[in-house]
């Protein structure tokens, strides 16, 4: 193999930059050329590819964003579309892709392996929704963005003796809202994964002012229902008086944390590695703290689900 390119994905994560450096050093390391596709697989489609440099990547592994940028294609989703970027690979003299993302680009990658293009997907995505690894790139980072926001939440809540929902990101997964309610201590959360009981939420809430609680948070995921949503079923049901807070895309910016640039360099360069080894159609992520590399199709085959021991805690945390 002599060339190889790179590309990001899908919703964008602190610390894709790490990882678009890690495989561009590491191929250079090993000899290979690389190359960066821009936009994601629409630019892949579009030809938006450019030969990359051990410089250009330089001064990128302390910033957020993705300096590939990124896009989601619904060309790339038609078989015509994918035959277009193939197309283009093959111009440009690329031999296999590295594609940085989350779960829908992963399924672009299989796809393309399927048309005979080796491909290994590292995983990036700040919902830590990726079957396979305990781990996605941004996820820390974004969980500490949530936990900054409540901590600042809880000081007006305090003052002011109010209810405040948190809305958090995730799309289908709970995720961020279970470590973030964890680790910011608070008294609800609430998770796609598992069904919610409203008149628990209301006990709860009032057995908190009950005891003398000052204030109360509540993080709810996106997957469940909007903040706004919550706040109009408690005033309606109970009465209960909130404000909301919806966290929005600052979940997904700035500058990636130590772990995610720790985990980055190691999954950017472990993928390398597979494909100078000859294989494609893998997966890159962590299992008890060991990076490790399993087939890309078990993505999509098996389901990791909640960690429900640490729901099970958060719960018993916050009685
Ligand atoms: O997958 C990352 C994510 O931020 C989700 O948490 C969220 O539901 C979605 O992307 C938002 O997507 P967009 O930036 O396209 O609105």
């Amino acid at each position: 193999m002599k060339k190889i390119a790179v590309l990001t994905s899908g919703g964008d994560a602190p610390g894709m930059n790490a990882a678009v450096r890690a495989v561009v050093r590491k191929a250079i390391y090993e000899g290979l050329e690389v190359a960066g596709v821009f936009n994601g697989y629409q630019g892949l489609i579009e030809g938006k590819i450019e030969l990359l440099q051990l410089g250009s990547v330089g001064d990128i592994i302390q910033r957020g964003g993705t300096i590939l940028r990124s896009a989601r294609s619904a060309e790339f989703r038609t078989l015509e579309g994918r035959e277009k970027a193939l197309k283009q690979l093959k111009l440009n003299g690329i031999e296999a892709l590295v594609v940085i993302g989350g779960d829908g680009s992963f399924r672009g990658a299989l796809e393309l392996t399927a048309l005979g293009l080796p491909c290994v997907g590292v995983p990036a995505t700040i919902d830590n929704d990726i079957n396979g690894t305990e781990l996605t790139i941004g996820f820390d980072t974004a969980l500490n963005t949530v936990i900054d926001a409540i901590d600042k939440i809880r000081d007006t809540a305090t003052s002011h003796e109010r209810t405040f929902i948190v809305e958090v990101m995730g799309r289908d997964a709970g995720d961020l809202a279970l470590w973030a309610g964890l680790a910011g201590g608070a008294e609800t959360i609430l998770v796609p994964e598992e069904k919610y009981e409203l008149p628990n939420i209301i006990e709860r809430l009032k057995s908190g002012t009950g005891r003398g609680k000052k204030h109360s948070i509540i993080i709810v995921a996106e997957g469940v229902m909007s903040a706004a949503e919550l706040a109009e079923i408690l005033k309606r049901e109970a009465g209960i008086e909130t404000r909301i807070s919806v966290l929005g895309h600052i979940q997904r910016g700035g500058s990636p944390s130590a772990r995610d640039r720790v985990i980055a360099s190691q999954y950017g360069a472990k993928a390398v590695e597979v494909l100078i080894e000859g294989r494609g159609s893998i997966a890159i992520g962590m299992r008890n703290h060991v990076v490790v590399e399993y087939e890309l199709a078990d993505v999509f085959e098996q389901s990791d689900g909640l960690d429900m021991d640490m729901y099970k805690l958060s719960k018993e945390l916050s009685i």
